[in-house]
C-alpha cells in the first residue's frame, strides 16, 4: 500500500485510523495457502555453504598400490568449483582427527547425485588410517568445499599449465572432469610426474578424458618409457606442450615444488600465472618435549599435553577436542585462536592477516609450542 502525504496534517491521521480495517480487509481477502516452509535463497545458500555434515563411505577404488579412492554419500547436494578442497574428518580412538583433501570428481556429480570422491596416498596419521581401516559404511563429516586453487577466468590465462605429482593429480582430474561435462571453460595441460607408470593414478580416465581442451603429459623420474617423457616436468616442457602464455598451478609433495619453482621462474610469467596448492604443515624435527597446553572453548577450559614436535592444533585434535580446522596450511585463517599465553614457533611463512599478529592472534595449524601455551579457540563444526 502507498503512502502519499497530504497538505493537510489531518487527513494523514484519517488515513493512519483507517489503517487497521484495511489491514483486516487485506487480510481475509488473502488466499489460505499457508506460507513456504523454505525458500529458494535459503536452499541455493545451503548448496553452496553446507557447513560440516555426515556422509557415508560408499566405495573404495584401489589405484596405485599406495593410493585409494574413497567415495562419500553427503547428506545433501554440494556445490564447488573443480580444484577446491574438502576437510574430511572421523574419530580415531580418542583423537577426533581430519585432514583436508582435493575433491577428485566432477562438480557435477556433487550437485546432481550429492556425491564426491577424494584420493589418498597413504602417508601421515589420518590418511595411513583411512587407507588401512577406513571401510564400506563408515560415517564421517565432511566440511565445507574451500581454497582457491580453482581456475579463475579473469586471473587466469586460457590455456592452464597443470604441475601434479603423487596424489596432487587429484584437482586436476576434478578440472578435466569438469571440462568435459561442461561446468568449466578451459584448457588443460596436464604434466603429471610419478616415479613409474605403475604410480599414475587415473591413467585411464585421464586418458579418455583428453579432447582438444585437455591434454596429458606423463613423466617418468626412475623408468625409461618411450611413450613417456622422462625426467622431471621442466620449463622446456611445458613450453613444448602448452606454450609460453600460460598460467601454471601446481599441486604435489614439497619436492616438486622445490624443482618446479626454479624451472618455472624460467618461464618468467608473473607472480598472479603461477599458483601452488599448499601441502598441511608436518611434524617438525626437534627433540620431543612436553608443553602443558590450556585450551578455552566457549566457558569450558580443557588442559592437555602438546608436544614440541606437533603443532597446537594435532595436540587438540590428540585429546579428542572439536575445534575449527581446513587447510591445515596456515592459509585459510580457519583455525584462528587468540593467544593467552606461551612462545610459538610458526611453520614457514607468517601468512596471518596484520591485525592478527598485532592483536595475539595464531593459527594453531601451523604453530608449534616453545613453552607451556594458553589459547582461546572457537568452537569446532563437527557434529557429535
Ligand atoms: S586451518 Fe587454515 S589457517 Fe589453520
Amino acid at each position: 500500500m502507498k503512502f502519499k502525504r497530504q497538505i493537510f496534517g489531518f487527513m494523514d491521521l484519517l488515513r493512519f485510523k483507517k489503517m487497521v480495517p484495511l489491514r483486516a480487509k487485506k487480510l481475509a481477502e488473502a488466499p489460505a495457502t499457508p506460507l513456504p516452509t523454505s525458500y529458494r535463497v535459503d536452499r541455493t545458500v545451503k548448496i553452496l555453504h553446507p557447513g560440516m555434515q555426515q556422509a557415508e563411505l560408499t566405495e573404495i577404488r584401489q589405484e596405485t598400490p599406495d593410493m585409494k579412492t574413497f567415495t562419500f554419500r553427503l547428506s545433501g547436494k554440494m556445490m564447488f568449483r573443480a580444484g577446491e578442497y574438502v576437510t574430511v574428518g572421523h574419530k580415531i580412538g580418542d583423537s577426533l582427527a581430519s585432514r583436508p583433501y582435493a575433491i577428485a570428481s566432477s562438480p557435477l556429480t556433487a550437485l546432481e547425485k550429492g556425491e564426491i570422491s577424494v584420493g589418498i596416498k597413504k602417508a601421515g596419521f589420518f590418511s595411513g588410517w583411512m587407507f588401512d581401516n577406513a571401510k564400506t559404511g563408515d560415517k564421517f563429516f565432511i566440511g565445507d568445499p574451500s581454497g582457491f586453487f580453482h581456475y579463475d577466468g579473469v586471473r587466469d590465462r586460457a590455456v592452464v599449465a597443470g604441475i601434479a605429482g603423487g596424489s596432487g593429480v587429484t584437482p586436476f582430474l576434478s578440472m578435466a572432469r569438469a571440462i568435459a561435462e561442461g561446468s568449466e571453460d578451459f584448457s588443460l595441460v596436464l604434466f603429471y610426474g610419478a616415479r613409474t607408470e605403475k604410480d599414475l593414478a587415473y591413467k585411464e580416465e585421464l586418458d579418455k578424458l583428453c579432447s582438444d581442451k585437455f591434454k596429458v603429459v606423463y613423466v617418468l623420474s626412475d623408468e625409461k618409457n618411450e611413450k613417456y617423457e622422462s625426467g622431471f616436468v621442466t620449463a622446456e616442457l611445458v613450453e613444448k606442450y602448452a606454450g609460453k602464455d600460460v598460467s601454471v598451478f601446481m599441486c604435489g609433495p614439497q619436492a616438486m615444488f622445490d624443482f618446479a619453482d626454479k624451472e618455472m621462474a624460467k618461464l618468467d610469467l608473473g607472480g598472479k600465472y603461477v599458483r601452488k596448492e599448499s601441502n598441511c604443515v608436518a611434524a617438525r624435527d626437534v627433540a620431543p618435549t612436553q608443553y602443558k597446553l590450556r585450551v578455552h572453548i566457549r566457558d569450558e577450559v580443557f588442559e592437555v599435553n602438546a608436544d614440541a614436535r606437533e603443532t597446537l592444533l594435532t595436540a587438540m585434535e590428540r585429546a579428542g577436542l572439536n575445534v575449527p580446522a581446513k587447510c591445515r596450511a596456515g592459509g585459510c585463517g580457519y583455525c584462528h585462536s587468540r593467544l593467552i599465553s606461551g612462545k610459538y614457533t610458526i611453520a614457514g611463512a607468517d601468512k596471518r592477516r596484520v591485525a592478527d599478529a598485532k592483536f595475539g592472534f595464531i593459527h594453531p595449524c601451523c604453530t608449534y609450542p616453545d613453552s607451556d601455551v594458553e589459547l582461546e579457540v572457537p568452537a569446532g563444526e563437527i557434529p557429535q
